[in-house]
């Protein structure tokens, strides 16, 4: 409702947003508001860069899978000469979702209300009866629209919505950095294996993106009995070493890296001798190569809702050793108080069947609705939307704290970070997480 300045209520709270993220505080409400969440589809989803899939999840021409930008429906596509497309989901006479499986081949769809046929590039080419419907009608008008802009980096393809919308290099900004060491360490790169897991939360979905923003603080209590059971090498606190990145632009990524680098302990995430083997040093900086020895886990948000984890694992540490994967997963606003999990695993390419199914399965065990470090996280985020909905907290815009390494911990700047942006050390601190609700902001403000 507009006041008497004309500012909404949520306008207001915004720019109080403004000034209180300074201090650590961001309003409760933000996590579970139907406004919010209108707005967010609106400022956000329709204007940011958002992750559609990977490259490798439509290997042959014809090849597609059903995908959303916020809640907007898109067909990701490799055409028939093999490029990728990114079409929106809507035959053009009257609106109807052309492609209705979730994944597929097909050379063209058709439209089931009148048959329109458009081929997998997005081309009109079928009109029933044209001849008496349509005499002289031109077809090249009226293909599939396609998103307005669609740009990829190893192999993991983003969409933008906005016309107006910066050039993906830049919207990406130091992440590029990041990304490079994390997928670019060899020739081939990564595929996905098998298709994403997807279930709906009933999160906020930016609670999530801040959870993997740099929120290894739960770590130590949430996912405590992990330690007791020895799922993971490298004790609870000790996980707590390493760094924070903003690295600009609302990107995050944190590592988990012991102090000294030569200390004994997984690097490159654990990976055995034999993946290892395969990453060339030549591909990125020599201080990129470094970072990408010494680190442990790595765990960060693409602004604003993909998210990725690289870390070694075992469910069941007496028989299986401790075996690294990657996960990305999206998080998809679907509410202001449910999110649909998109959940992917991701392997290098080339590497044995026996590590790659080994991969898999520590991922499943740990990362996936039944994997036992999910099934910790996805207790408490429901709990936080359902306070951010109540009336005593949520809309009286109480404050939630996010003020660790501001005026409380004892995480430092570091000094001679190597790589862009800015990096705290130890991880004791939240400077990530506002560096992605900053970003938020500017998104939702920019009106
Ligand atoms: S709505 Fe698609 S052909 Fe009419
Ligand atoms: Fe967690």
């Amino acid at each position: 409702m507009p006041g008497m300045d004309g500012q909404s209520e949520i306008e207001r709270l915004l720019d109080e947003m403004e000034r209180s993220l300074e201090q650590g505080l961001i309003p409760a409400r933000i996590f579970n508001d139907p406004e919010i969440h209108r707005l967010e589809l609106e400022w956000l989803f329709a204007r940011a860069w958002v992750f559609v899939g990977h490259e490798t999840e439509i290997p042959r021409p014809g090849d597609y899978c059903l995908r959303y930008i916020g809640q907007d429906p898109f067909i990701f596509v490799r055409d028939e000469a093999g490029s990728v497309r990114v079409l929106f989901n809507a035959c053009r006479h009257r609106g109807v979702q052309v492609c209705r499986a979730e994944r597929g081949n097909a050379s063209h769809f058709r439209c089931v209300y009148h048959g329109w046929t458009y081929t997998n590039s997005g081309e009109l080419v079928g009109i029933p009866a044209a001849e008496e419907a349509y005499r002289g009608f031109d077809k090249s008008a009226w293909g599939l629209l396609p998103a307005p802009h669609v740009a990829s980096i190893h192999g993991l393809v983003f969409a933008a919505l906005d016309p107006q919308a910066p050039p993906f290099e830049e919207f990406l900004g130091g992440m590029k950095w990041y990304l490079d060491l994390l997928f670019g360490l060899t020739e081939e790169g990564m595929e996905v294996i098998g298709e994403p897991h997807r279930w709906i939360l009933e999160a906020n979905w930016k609670i999530a993106a801040d959870n993997f923003a740099g929120d290894d603080y739960h770590t130590l209590y949430l996912h405590k009995s992990m330690w007791d059971v020895n799922v993971f090498q490298v004790p609870a606190r000790a996980n707590m070493m390493g760094y924070h990145v903003q690295a600009g632009n609302g990107h995050t990524i944190s590592f988990s890296m012991a102090p000294d680098p030569n200390e004994p302990g997984p690097t490159f995430w654990g990976y055995p001798p034999e993946i290892v083997a395969r990453f060339r040093p030549d591909r990125v900086t020599p201080e990129q190569y470094e970072l990408a020895r010494r680190s442990r886990v790595s765990v960060g948000t693409i602004f604003p809702n993909l998210s990725f984890l690289t870390v070694p694992l075992t469910a069941d540490p007496d028989r299986i050793p401790p075996t690294t994967f990657m996960t990305i997963r999206q998080w998809q606003p679907k509410g202001p108080d449910r999110m649909e999990i998109w959940s992917w695993a991701l392997m290098w390419e080339g590497v044995s069947p026996e590590f790659r199914e080994r991969s898999y399965q520590a991922c499943m065990a740990s990362f996936s609705p039944s994997g036992i470090f999910e099934q910790d996280d996805t207790v408490p985020w429901p709990l936080a939307t359902r306070t951010a909905g109540t009336f005593f907290f949520g809309r009286r815009n109480e404050m939630l704290n996010y003020q660790m390494g501001l005026s409380t911990g004892t995480a430092q700047p570091v000094t001679d970070w190597p790589g862009p942006g800015v990096a705290y050390s130890p991880r004791y601190e939240e400077g990530v997480q506002r560096h992605f609700y900053r970003r938020w902001l500017e998104y939702m403000r920019a009106r």
